[in-house]
């Protein structure tokens, strides 16, 4: 899989996207990730790449041109299954669209910034706008970065066996269960006993009765 991430703050996605599972992915040759300057891309002398919203407003607005030449300059070279924009205002990404994401082969996310994007972008050129949240970041690119994340450690090859996605939280809609490491006895503070009988199978049953009471307990919209 490749992801062409669109950003007017390339920095802020440097770190996130190249340590760990993710960096191991591109590593192994199962990701690319390729982050874009869109300033590179303006044909202003000043490389301008934001105006004044029509009619007032607070803030600034991102301007076409760039983000178009960008868009056009990529698309020459591979054919996108999505050009997704990261917007508070758009469908609310889940596991579900993680999942679906992960088995495409190019992708495009544009990170909004500043007050948005002039909206005929979003008509003309997106495909998708996916929030992480009802919740307002200062741009899009943290959220751009959770995207990435999520969907690089789901592509088959990148996990090990021990840590496959199929055992994470809201794979099948219900939490994990809780898990423990040695010492089996902390200052009285005990593992269950369950958990050192050796008996797969109880074992398998409670992990999956403690996903049931979890989810429960701490996100019964999920049942
Ligand atoms: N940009 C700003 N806030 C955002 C959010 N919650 N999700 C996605 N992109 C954003």
């Amino acid at each position: 899989m490749r992801i062409d991430i669109l950003t007017v703050v390339p920095e802020l996605l440097d770190g996130p996207l190249s340590h760990s599972i993710v960096q191991r992915a591109i590593d192994k040759q199962l990701a690319e990730v390729h982050i874009h300057n869109i300033r590179d891309y303006s044909t202003d002398k000043h490389k301008k790449v934001d105006d004044y919203a029509f009619s007032g407003g607070a803030g600034m607005v991102m301007t076409i041109q760039p983000i178009e030449s960008a868009i056009e300059h990529l698309s020459k070279q591979r054919n996108y299954d999505e050009i997704i924009y990261t917007s508070p205002d758009g469908e609310l990404f889940n596991q579900k669209i993680a999942n679906s994401l992960s088995s495409y082969k190019n992708l495009i996310i544009l990170c909004g910034h500043y007050k948005g994007i002039d909206h005929r972008v979003r008509e003309q050129l997106i495909t998708r706008e996916i929030s992480i949240g009802d919740y307002v970041l200062t741009g899009g690119e943290l959220a751009a970065a959770v995207i990435s994340d999520s969907i690089i450690r789901l592509i088959p090859g990148v996990l090990s066996d021990e840590t496959s996605a199929l055992t994470d939280s809201f794979q099948d809609n219900l939490l994990s269960p809780p898990v423990y490491t040695r010492p089996a006895e902390y200052k009285g503070w005990k593992v269950p006993d369950i958990l050192l009988s050796g008996n797969t199978k109880k074992i398998e049953d409670w992990r999956h009765e403690q996903a049931i009471e979890r989810t429960k307990k701490l996100r019964p919209g999920l049942i």
